[in-house]
C-alpha cells in the first residue's frame, strides 16, 4: 500500500470528526425522535448514553483506527495477529450500515436542498409554520421532485469524496461548522422570546418516565451511536488518517460535547416553535422542516436567514454523508486494491439506487411494509437500533478485553486512573448497557 494521507493536524481532525458527528442527526433527527418519544425522559437517557456508552466507544474507534492506520475491516485483523477473525464482524457490518444509512440520509439531505432552493426563491416569505407544513406535505407526495433533490445531494457527496478527504472537506468545515453554531445561538435568542419557550424547556428537560417505553430506550441508545457516527467504523476510518500521538481523550470529549450541544440547541429552538404555534411534538420526520422556516420568517432579515440556515444544515449533512461513504471507499479501495475514484463512483451509484426504496416510501410505496415498517423506517431502524449498537458493542469489547489496559493508557497519555475508567467502561459498562437494551427490545 502506498503512503497514507493524513489530516494536517489535530484541529483538522477534530473539525472533520465533528463534521461527521454533527449532521442531520442533531438538527433533524434528535428533535423528531425526542418528540415522538415524549421528551424529557428520552433526553435524559440519551445524555446518559452519550456519556457512558458513546464516549468510550468513540474514543475506542478513533484509537483503533489511529493505531492500525487501516480501514475498518483490516484494523481488527491487524490487532488480532493479521488474520481473519470473529472480530472482523463489526467491520463488515459497518459496510452494510453505511449503505442503509446513506440511502435514507441522502433522501433527507435532498429535502434540505429542496428547502434551500425554496428559501433562495423566497417561497417562505410571510408564511406561517402551518403553511410551511403543507409545503412539506406536497414535497413528500412528489417522488419526482424528491428524486431530483436526492440526485443532487448524492452527487455532491460523491464529488466531495472523489476529491479526497483533505482538500475540500477540511477547508469548508473550518468555516461552516462554527457558522452553524452561531446561527443556532441566534435562533435560540429569538426563541427565548416566544410563548412556547418555557414549555419547550420543560418538555425536553423534565423527565416523565411514564412516557418512556423500551422502544424509546432503544431509540436513545441507537441515536447516541448515530449522532456520534459510531458503530460502523466511520470514526475508526477517520482516526486511521490521524498520525500524531494525540490526546484522544480530550479529542473525544470535545467531539461529543460539540455534538450534544448542537443537538440540544436545535431541540430547544424547534420545540419553542412547536409549543408557540400549537404544532404536534410527535409529528415525526417532517418536524424540523415544518417549524424552523416558520420561525426564521419572523426574524428581521428572516428570508435571508432561512437561506443561510438551510445552507449550513446542508453542509452539516454533507460533511456527515461524506464520512459514511468514506468507510466503504477506504475499505474497497484498499482491500480490492482498486482505484479510489472508480470505487467512489461505483459505491455512490449503488447507494444512490438503493435510496429509491426509502424515497418511494413517502409516496408510491407508502403502504409497503416490511416487519411493519416502510422502507425509510426499516433502513433507519435496522441500522440505528441493531447494526450500530451491535457494532459498538463489539468495538467496546474489543477495546476492553482484547486490547486492555496498556492501550487505554496510551489513550489517556499515561494517566492510570483515567485509563482504568476507560477500560472498565469499555469492558463492562458499555457492553452491558447495550446488550440489556437490545435484549429488552427483542423480548418485549
Ligand atoms: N452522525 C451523523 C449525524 O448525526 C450521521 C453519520 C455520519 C453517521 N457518519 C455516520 C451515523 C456513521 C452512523 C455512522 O447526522
Amino acid at each position: 500500500m502506498g503512503q497514507r494521507v493524513h489530516w494536517s493536524g489535530r484541529l483538522a481532525f477534530i473539525l472533520a470528526a465533528a463534521g461527521s458527528a454533527i449532521g442531520l442527526g442533531n438538527i433533524w433527527k434528535f428533535p423528531y425522535i425526542a418528540g415522538v418519544n415524549g421528551g424529557g425522559a428520552f433526553v435524559l437517557i440519551y445524555l446518559l448514553c452519550i456519556a457512558c456508552v458513546g464516549l468510550p466507544v468513540l474514543i475506542s474507534e478513533i484509537y483503533i483506527g489511529q493505531r492500525t492506520q487501516s480501514n475498518a475491516v483490516k484494523a481488527f485483523e491487524k490487532l488480532s495477529g493479521d488474520k481473519k477473525t470473529f472480530w472482523s464482524a463489526p467491520g463488515y457490518m459497518g459496510l452494510i450500515s453505511a449503505i442503509l444509512i446513506l440511502s435514507f440520509y441522502s433522501v433527507v439531505g435532498g429535502w434540505v436542498l429542496d428547502f434551500f432552493y425554496q428559501s433562495v426563491s423566497f417561497q417562505f416569505q410571510g408564511k406561517s409554520a402551518a403553511e410551511i407544513s403543507d409545503i412539506l406535505g406536497g414535497m413528500l407526495g412528489d417522488p419526482v421532485r424528491m428524486s431530483i433533490s436526492h440526485t443532487l445531494f448524492m452527487g455532491l457527496t460523491v464529488a466531495m469524496v472523489y476529491g479526497g478527504i483533505k482538500d475540500g472537506l477540511e477547508r469548508w468545515t473550518k468555516i461552516l461548522m462554527p457558522a452553524l453554531l452561531v446561527l443556532l445561538v441566534a435562533m435560540l435568542v429569538k426563541s427565548v422570546s416566544l410563548d412556547g419557550f418555557s414549555a419547550a424547556i420543560s418538555f425536553l428537560f423534565s423527565p416523565d418516565f411514564s412516557k418512556l417505553s423500551p422502544a424509546g430506550i432503544l431509540e436513545a441508545v441507537g441515536h447516541s451511536f448515530f449522532t456520534l457516527s459510531l458503530g460502523m467504523g466511520a470514526m475508526l476510518t477517520y482516526g486511521s488518517y490521524l498520525n500524531e500521538k494525540e490526546d484522544l481523550l480530550k479529542t473525544g470529549l470535545m467531539i461529543a460535547f460539540l455534538d450534544t450541544f448542537i443537538a440540544l440547541l436545535a431541540g430547544v429552538v424547534i420545540f419553542s416553535i412547536v409549543f408557540s404555534f400549537d404544532l404536534e411534538p410527535a409529528s415525526g420526520p417532517g418536524l424540523m422542516f415544518a417549524t424552523l422556516p416558520g420561525l426564521l420568517a419572523q426574524m428581521p432579515g428572516g428570508d435571508y436567514l432561512s437561506i443561510i440556515f438551510f445552507m449550513l444544515v446542508l453542509f452539516a449533512a454533507l460533511s456527515s454523508a461524506v464520512s459514511i461513504l468514506e468507510v466503504a471507499i477506504t475499505y474497497f479501495s484498499e482491500t480490492l486494491n482498486k482505484d479510489r475514484k472508480k470505487v467512489t463512483l461505483g459505491a455512490g451509484l449503488v447507494i444512490y439506487l438503493m435510496a429509491y426504496l426509502p424515497l418511494f416510501s413517502f409516496n408510491y410505496w407508502k403502504e409497503v411494509k416490511v416487519f411493519g415498517l416502510n422502507f425509510f423506517d426499516l433502513f433507519d431502524s435496522t441500522s440505528s437500533h441493531y447494526l450500530l449498537p451491535i457494532g459498538g458493542l463489539m468495538i467496546s469489547l474489543f477495546m476492553g478485553w482484547r486490547l486492555g489496559l496498556d492501550d487505554s493508557m496510551r489513550v489517556t497519555s499515561g494517566n492510570k486512573p483515567l485509563a482504568l475508567g476507560l477500560m472498565w467502561l469499555t469492558r463492562v459498562v458499555a457492553p452491558i448497557a447495550i446488550a440489556v437494551v437490545i435484549y429488552q427490545k427483542v423480548v418485549a
